[in-house]
């Protein structure tokens, strides 16, 4: 199939396994012309969606709500403040009122399984701004930045860090694209068990010397949204991981990634935040058009 005939209408995107390698290569393609200024279409036209968020979001919101304009479309962010969806009202009746006033749906909710419930709950598409198993936006993002920065999506990756979800969504693009994925946690903070069975082929250990060669490093949060109340703890089992110079002359080649926000002086040394191998600010300027040119397919 021809990449400019791929459309991905009336779908949801839940996940980044919802997608084939031709669907996947065509929005990395169209973020590349719309950031290249080569693509200025408006495919939202007279749309309108509705962005939910349970958790707080910087880039994700602003991202989203700049895109959607860009795209012709106009946006309503609701709080958690707002909705409490799942309290106030069940999950599914909320999905059912909302596509009664927008075309699609972004949601940032605490339970991916909330997520799945409510892109079933739905006629229109729901589009997955994190939740507590996946960040697939997030690695469109990525995985158009290791192609701008590295030439290609065939580099090694190494993730330091926690087994999160994050690394799903990462796991999820290396099965797909074929790209070496080597997850370094401390012991007990591996990926579980449901995504290693998805990418057998992920290399998952305990020793961050495994970073050498890397074509890059990515590293998040060690306490993600929602698990504050164990970051004493998780500061203490994490403290031989963070990425500092130190570890990325292990690997003279790489890119450094990092998804942010970042908590400098623990998972990153400023030095590596602020050095040349950081490409984290175009990583998030890349949120935008990945997530414009998904909408796109989407509308
Ligand atoms: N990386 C990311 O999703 O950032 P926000 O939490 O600020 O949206
Ligand atoms: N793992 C982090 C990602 C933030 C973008 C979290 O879930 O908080």
């Amino acid at each position: 199939m021809s990449k400019s005939l791929i459309t991905l209408r009336g779908r949801d995107f839940v996940s980044l396994s919802d997608l084939d390698l031709d669907q996947l290569l065509a929005i990395l393609d169209l973020a590349d012309l719309i950031k290249a200024g080569k693509w200025n279409e408006k495919p939202l036209a007279g749309r309108q969606v509705a962005m939910v968020f349970q958790k707080p979001s910087m880039r994700t919101r602003v991202s989203f709500e700049v895109g959607i304009q860009r795209l012709g479309g106009t946006s309503v962010a609701l709080s958690e403040q707002d909705v409490q969806i799942g309290v106030r009202e069940s999950v599914a009746d909320a999905a059912r009122v909302l596509e009664r006033y927008v075309d699609l749906i972004v949601a940032r909710l605490r339970l991916h399984r909330d997520l799945l419930d409510l892109a079933a709950s739905t006629r229109i598409s729901v589009v997955n701004a994190l939740t507590d198993l996946e960040h697939p936006c997030q690695v469109l993002a990525d995985l158009m930045t290791i192609r701008e920065h590295c030439g290609s999506l065939e580099v090694p990756v190494v993730f330091i860090g926690d087994g999160n979800n994050m690394v799903t969504s990462l796991a999820h693009a290396h099965r797909l694209l074929g790209f070496p994925l080597t997850v370094v946690t401390p012991p007990g903070f591996e990926p579980l068990d449901l995504v290693r069975a998805q990418a057998p082929e992920m290399v998952v250990g305990n020793d961050p010397s495994a970073v050498t060669g890397a074509g890059v490093v990515y590293t998040d949060v060690w306490t993600s949204m929602g698990f504050e109340i164990e970051a004493g703890r998780r500061r203490a089992a994490f403290s031989g991981y963070q990425v500092d110079a130190a570890l990325l002359r292990l690997a003279p080649a790489a890119i450094f990634l990092h998804c942010l926000p970042a908590h400098r002086g623990e998972e990153v040394s400023d030095e590596v935040m602020d050095g040349p191998a950081s490409a984290v600010f175009d990583q998030a300027e890349n949120r935008l058009y990945a997530q414009m040119a998904l909408l796109a397919l989407l509308a």
